[in-house]
């Protein structure tokens, strides 16, 4: 999926997508305790990616709950459901399908969880309207978002260094991937799209690496920032890292890497 506003190609780095799934599992976790599922739960994740985590919580209610994973992009739908056929997981499934437009009919499921998807959405609103729709009445959602560009500080600063050198529409899309995160932004949105009982609780969690060559050879090995590497020349690629790493080094600790990131979680109701 080609884009105008700098997201990764999703379908170009499926393959590649899971390099980051450890260090956003604690958002999972968050997410799935706000879903609070039931047995007998019909369920849809929104913008479900290679899989996480509505394959958790499959795997955690196996045969109790009917799980449908809808992503835009073909390749990670794909990888999702190749895990599905390999673990032998009944009552999940993953379709190619826009948030914007859900081919189900109207009051279809029991709960709505979005992981890391509905800010990337072409047309968020829009996505949330159709989750309302597609939720039965008393439906819960539990959704979560990036918070503002200073709690993000990994893309904070790839967007610093790349954006000094390569033109802003091709930068890091630190704007979109943050746009729903500024107070009042989500929740004025999701009361339009007709949710009630809205609740958003900012959360923290960290991303964990050994070393920043840990951390910059998975972003290498990912290709999250393949757009911005290709439109830099490649006497800058190495300035890149260097210049990063000196950003980091604030984080390095006995630990390691540690970088506290925020993201918001919003659960409410139909
Ligand atoms: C950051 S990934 C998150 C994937 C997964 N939810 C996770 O947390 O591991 C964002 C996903 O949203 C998908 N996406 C972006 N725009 C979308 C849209 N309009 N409708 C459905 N999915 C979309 C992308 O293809 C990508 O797989």
């Amino acid at each position: 999926m080609s884009n105008s506003d700098n997201q990764p190609d999703w379908a170009a780095i499926a393959e590649k997508f899971d390099l980051w799934l450890p260090q956003i599992a604690p958002v999972g976790e968050a997410l799935l305790e706000g879903l609070a599922a039931r047995p007998g739960d019909r369920i849809i994740d929104l913008g479900s990616g290679t899989g996480e985590p509505a394959l958790t919580l499959a795997r955690c209610m196996q045969g109790q709950v009917d799980i449908t994973g809808v992503d835009a992009a073909g390749p990670m739908v794909d990888v999702a459901q190749r895990k599905v056929k390999d673990e032998g997981l009944s009552g999940i499934r993953f379709m190619h399908m826009p948030a914007e437009q859900l081919d189900f009919a109207d009051n279809s499921f029991d709960r709505a969880m979005s992981r890391f998807g509905v800010m990337l959405f072409n047309d968020p609103l829009q996505g949330l309207k159709e989750t309302h729709r597609v939720l039965k009445p008393g439906g819960h959602f539990s959704i979560a978002v990036w918070s503002t560009p200073e709690t993000m500080p990994t893309l904070l600063w790839s967007y610093q260094a790349f954006s000094k050198r390569i033109a802003e529409d091709a930068a890091p899309p630190l704007h979109k991937v943050t746009s729903l995160g500024r107070p009042g932004v989500l929740d004025e949105m999701l009361a339009e799209a007709g949710f009630r009982e809205v609740d958003i609780v900012p959360h923290t969690f960290h991303y964990q690496f050994d070393s920043f060559d840990a951390y910059w050879d998975i972003v290498e090995a990912s290709d999250i920032l393949k757009q911005q590497y290709d439109a830099l020349p490649k006497d800058q690629h190495a300035a890149i890292r260097e210049e990063i790493a000196v950003l980091a080094n604030v984080h390095m600790s006995d630990n390691g890497l540690v970088i506290p990131h925020e993201f918001l979680l919003a659960t409410g109701v139909k």
